[in-house]
């Protein structure tokens, strides 16, 4: 097949498409794509021991028992510092630097080619608070690839909730958030140097690849933790990003739901919580879902 290449008017077609010329611009050259490093560095992972299927009681910004290089892949959402049950009230500074310490600790524990996604949404109103854009500086610093990012649209509308005063008038109108955000990153190279089998059928391939997902949220009082995200969004994560029997981690794992939906997709699972209680609960939901799938 012939290659098609970057031209100033765009392309129609993407298969065996030559973008060199385009990632050759100064644009991008701040990221630094090591794809060059990477043949033979899967001679360095090793099968994963009993660190793993664990949850850990412990701040993630220290895993110290997780070997460096052995992480496949991170879904996680951090806590958002709104007040919720289990948040101190920390300045955005010192919450950033908290941001900031995981993900440095995440990137010593993935592998070369590791991918980390985010889930995180902006907050508030006056001011309105963009997190997102402060995770990227953050990440971006720590050494991470940027790789996109998935608009999680959790609704297709939303009821009410307008102040006085604001109806139909251009005095404050305040917008209504359907959505969140799932930051993508990868360590080193944006593309696996080691080998595996990818488990996604081609219709959520389909649709796992377009960067609008819609899936309803999960219920706090049914799960039994304050903010916890849907299996789906994290079956469906864990499915594009991992191959079978990787070990996928979340550093704040709440009521375990990626861990859950590591190990009912045939990966291997850590995860970190501060809290005992949410510990204890991200055990009992994974063991009760394996339960479930063996019966
Ligand atoms: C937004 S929740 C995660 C919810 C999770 N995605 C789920 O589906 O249940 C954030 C979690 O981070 C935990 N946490 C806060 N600080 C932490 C730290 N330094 N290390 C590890 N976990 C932490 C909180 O206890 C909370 O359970």
């Amino acid at each position: 097949m012939n290659k098609t290449k970057t031209s100033s008017f765009g392309t129609t077609k993407r298969e065996s498409h030559d973008s060199s010329k385009f990632y050759k611009r100064e644009l991008y050259s701040k990221f630094k794509n090591q794809e060059s490093i990477s043949p033979g560095l899967e001679i360095n992972f090793k099968p994963p021991g009993k660190w793993a299927n664990q949850i850990y009681l412990a701040s993630s910004e220290k895993m110290t028992d997780v070997p460096d290089n052995s992480i496949a892949l991170a879904f996680t959402s951090p806590p958002y510092n709104v007040g919720k049950d289990y948040e101190d009230d920390i300045s955005l500074d010192n919450y950033l630097k908290l941001i900031k310490n995981v993900g440095k600790e995440v990137y010593k524990k993935l592998k070369p080619g590791g991918r980390f996604c985010i889930n995180i949404a902006n907050l508030g109103r006056r001011p309105y608070i963009p997190m997102h854009s402060f995770f990227y500086e953050i990440h971006i610093k720590n050494g991470f690839l940027p790789m996109g990012e998935i608009i999680w649209q959790k609704a297709r509308g939303a009821n009410g909730s307008c102040a006085w005063g604001s109806w139909k008038s251009a005095k404050a109108p305040r917008l209504r958030d359907l959505h969140e955000y799932i930051l993508v990153f990868s360590k080193m190279t944006y593309s696996r140097p080691d080998k595996g089998i990818s488990d996604i059928s081609k219709d959520e391939f389909m649709k796992a690849t377009l960067s609008v997902w819609e899936i309803p949220p999960e219920s706090a009082k049914k799960v039994g933790h304050p903010a916890p995200f849907p299996v789906a969004l994290a079956e469906r994560i864990i499915r594009l990003y991992s191959y079978e029997n990787d070990v996928i981690l979340d550093p704040f794992v709440g009521s375990g739901t990626t861990c859950l939906a590591a190990a009912v997709n045939n990966r291997k699972y850590v995860g970190y919580d501060i809290s005992d209680a949410y510990c204890l609960l991200a055990r009992e939901r994974i063991n009760n879902a394996l339960k479930i799938k063996k019966d």
